[in-house]
């Protein structure tokens, strides 16, 4: 039908156009806001049914759903899975191409997935953009056998790239955010450093003269102490952006997800505290759990990630360990994952503490007091 073929591209087009236009208004935290009307639009313009989007996510090192349509969302809770274990979606990508599987699913994706999905073919479009493979859309009919028209393969294809557009904006724009959070705690940093930090020099001078000091040089440094404090406070309670908001998700449900499944080594959790994360920790608990596991695979060979939680309603504490830190992992690194979560911390009154133990040991603590109202 070479007549109707420039009509069907300027529909496609349109649902492009109409898809990245809402990407910049959702902001980088609400993905699902994009992802999910991607999927919709799969099943409006293909004969599918049930679709869902996955991405793979760098802290998890997992691919997990980021949008569906037609899939009920207890459902989703089973699919996460690693490449590996999903070989339609490794064709997909490695061939560029949509890819489709009718028997032996429990072969071409993970069994838990394979099970939610029942006897069904199943159609795997490859989400990649310049060589980067960013997850894959699993779409069918709801349930039973079909082939795909070559019109619908096409479109299918160009929403998974339009899908990649929007998942590569996205994680640039969440660097270039991580970047200028990390300017405003350098200026920070550099505000404390000047005001308050010239303010005491100013005043161990005074104190370590030797001599008795004149009542007059008591006031002054007594006064200087004060206005330090004062700096220092100011300084501390400017509002800075605070850490990228969640996704609303809590500690406990992403260990208990992490305990199923995690692409590192085994993950052993100890939850030693009888109350909950209180909730203004809970983003700054879960974004130091992400970087210590992002940093265990990245810089040693562990065999075992040990992760603690414990404290009671007056202290917040968490750990995580990891062992097989080679030579290099001595913590000389210029990296500022660490570094940030340090700042995050102090914000909300608490420390993170890094370095390696004995035998190679890394560990990596969070500790913040709680107070009673805020708990
Ligand atoms: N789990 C670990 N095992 C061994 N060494 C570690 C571990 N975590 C951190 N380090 C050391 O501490 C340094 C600082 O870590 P940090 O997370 O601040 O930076 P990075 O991971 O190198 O870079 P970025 O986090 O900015 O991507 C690392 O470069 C590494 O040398
Ligand atoms: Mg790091």
């Amino acid at each position: 039908m070479p007549d109707s073929a420039p009509i069907q591209r300027t529909d496609q087009l349109d649902v492009m156009v109409e898809l990245l236009s809402g990407l910049d208004a959702d902001g980088v935290d609400a993905p699902q806001a994009f992802y999910d009307p991607l999927c919709e639009a799969v099943s409006r313009l293909t004969s599918m049914e049930r679709v869902m989007l996955v991405l793979y996510e760098d802290a998890r090192k997992l691919v997990v759903p980021a949008g569906s349509h037609g899939i009920e969302p207890e459902l989703l809770a089973d699919v996460f899975g690693t490449l590996d274990e999903t070989p339609i979606a490794k064709r997909a990508l490695a061939e560029d191409r949509v890819v489709m599987a009718s028997d032996h699913l429990e072969r071409e994706v993970p069994p838990r997935y394979a099970r939610v999905l029942g006897e069904t073919t199943l159609s795997c479009t490859p989400v990649s953009a310049g060589g980067s493979w960013l997850g894959v859309i699993f779409a069918d009919r709801g349930g039973g056998r079909f082939e795909l028209t070559g019109k619908e393969r096409h479109r299918m294809w160009t929403l998974g790239k339009t899908a990649a557009l929007a998942a590569s904006a996205r994680i640039a724009t969440s660097h270039q955010a991580r970047a200028r959070l990390l300017d405003e705690r350098v200026d920070l940093a550099r505000e404390v450093h000047e005001r308050v930090m010239q303010r005491l020099f100013g005043v161990s001078l005074v104190l370590g003269a030797e001599r008795e000091l004149t009542r007059e040089e008591r006031r002054r440094a007594g006064d200087e102490i004060q206005a330090a404090v004062g700096d220092l406070r100011s300084a501390m309670a400017r509002p800075i952006e605070s850490p990228p908001a969640g996704t609303g998700a809590k500690l406990r449900d992403e260990l208990k997800r992490l305990s199923r499944h995690y692409d590192g080594a085994p993950i052993e959790i100890s939850w030693q505290r009888d109350q909950e994360v209180p909730e203004h920790l809970e983003q700054l608990a879960q974004s130091v759990l992400a970087e210590a596991l992002r940093n265990a695979h990245k810089h040693a060979a562990p065999t075992k990630v040990k992760v603690k939680l414990a404290g009671d309603d007056g202290l917040f504490l968490l750990e995580v360990r990891n062992d097989g830190v080679g030579q290099s992992g001595r913590g000389q690194g210029a990296g500022m994952g660490l570094r940030l979560a340090a700042l995050d911390a102090l914000q909300r009154g608490g420390v993170v503490e890094f370095g390696t133990l004995d035998e190679g040991v890394w560990r990596v603590r969070l500790v913040v007091p709680v107070s009673g109202e805020q708990a």
